[in-house]
């Protein structure tokens, strides 16, 4: 149905890779079994999640003990400051996060202020990135928790995360990073960045939908669980196992192991060279997000005087996203380009490309083309 559109919203979603489909099916077909039971079905689904849990360990470099699967990058979110929330409640009730993160954090640090949990929410600088200074000026005696996400969703700004950590470290301050966006594309080591919480999604990476892992630190901090249920995943998350789900991370996650050593440098390549077309042949754009703390396959571009909206109408061939969100009375600027001082006009002219794995140099030069043509022909219709 899609095959003469091109993909270039690898922010939002990835395809499934060929690789991963394979490894799942089995999983979704013969080998249906529970990974609790003990007959011969359950041993070879287990079997399967161990070594799926093995795979995901190898791309964070921790142990398999070290990772909790969950339905998703949402959920692990959750579970991380909602569930840190909960446990470290005797020792205080303040978080510090930022105002750039993901919904899924922002929400529930809002939810939890009925709670009686307190948020600093710090600002970022113009290209999206928190200050270290700033997490350690926020610290007080209460604060139980700081979340931080490695690289933003929209403009793919890499955040300083093992200086973060460092601060987090020196005051003892548990750390837990969404780190959706960043996780198979950058440096992914757990230990390094010094993170003791970490957010993965599965469909990120070139895997399925609905699955995803907190990675949680041995010896640190310990989320409460969030629901009741059969004691799985050392209760943290309990419910039946999506063994096809969890094998699909596994592969995601080798694939995208591999894919660093080898591919990264593609996409970066690709994403520059679509950058430097629409900027020789059209004027007034500009780059939102750091010019070079970006993610590989990163460029969201503000196109002066043209409606993102209407600019992804009249783009046919190409799927893309907007920096703004529809509600039903307006259309409203992306909290991220707020929060980066992007002004509201500007801000809803903005075009996010998302380039991965599968984009070739082909592709580009047909994107370019029809970004050019559409933006000069919206621009003209303006003018009239
Ligand atoms: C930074 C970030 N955090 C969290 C999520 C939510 O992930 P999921 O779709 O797995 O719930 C996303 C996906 O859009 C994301 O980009």
């Amino acid at each position: 149905m899609n095959n003469n559109i091109i993909y270039m919203d690898n922010h939002a979603t990835t395809p499934i890779a060929p690789e991963v489909l394979a490894a799942m099916m089995p999983y979704l077909t013969t080998h249906f079994g529970n990974a609790a039971s003990t007959h011969p079905f359950g041993v070879t689904a287990k079997d399967a999640v161990d070594k799926a849990r093995q795979q995901v360990a190898e791309l964070l470099g921790c142990s398999g003990a070290e990772i909790v699967f969950t339905s998703g990058a949402t959920e692990s979110d959750n579970l991380a400051v909602r569930g840190i929330a909960y446990a470290c409640r005797e020792q205080g009730n303040h978080i510090i996060t930022s105002t750039a993160e993901h919904h899924a954090i922002l929400d529930t640090c809002h939810a939890l202020a009925t709670e009686g949990f307190e948020t600093t929410y710090l600002p970022v600088d113009k290209y999206g990135r928190v200050s270290p200074d700033d997490v350690e000026a926020a610290i007080t005696s209460r604060t139980i928790l700081m979340s931080f996400m490695y690289a933003n969703n929209e403009v793919g700004t890499i955040n300083p995360i093992t200086d973060i950590a460092a601060v987090a470290a020196k005051h003892g301050v548990p750390f837990h990073s969404d780190a959706v966006q960043g996780i198979g594309q950058l440096p992914s080591d757990m230990e390094r960045l010094g993170v003791d919480l970490a957010s993965l999604t599965a469909h990120k990476i070139y895997g399925p939908k609905g699955i995803g892992a907190l990675y949680i630190r041995r010896n640190g901090s310990r989320p409460h669980s969030l629901f009741h249920g059969g004691g799985q995943e050392d209760g943290v998350r309990p419910g039946t196992l999506n063994v096809a789900g969890i094998v699909g991370l596994g592969a995601a996650c080798e694939l995208a192991k591999n894919y660093m050593e080898t591919g990264k440098n593609c996409v970066a390549t690709l994403r520059n060279s679509l950058h430097q077309k629409l900027n020789t042949r059209l004027e007034d754009i500009h780059l939102n997000g750091h010019p070079e703390q970006r993610l590989p396959g990163n460029l969201n571009l503000c196109f002066a005087g043209v409606q993102s909206h209407a600019l992804l109408m009249g783009l046919k061939s190409v799927a893309v996203s907007t920096g703004s969100a529809c509600d039903s009375e307006s259309v409203k600027a992306s909290h991220v380009l707020v929060a980066m001082g992007v002004p509201n006009e500007l801000a809803l002219t903005t075009v996010r490309f998302g380039l991965g794995r599968y984009n070739t140099a082909e592709e580009v030069d047909v994107v370019a083309d029809e970004v050019v043509k559409v933006v000069n022909r919206l621009r003209e219709l303006a003018l009239e």
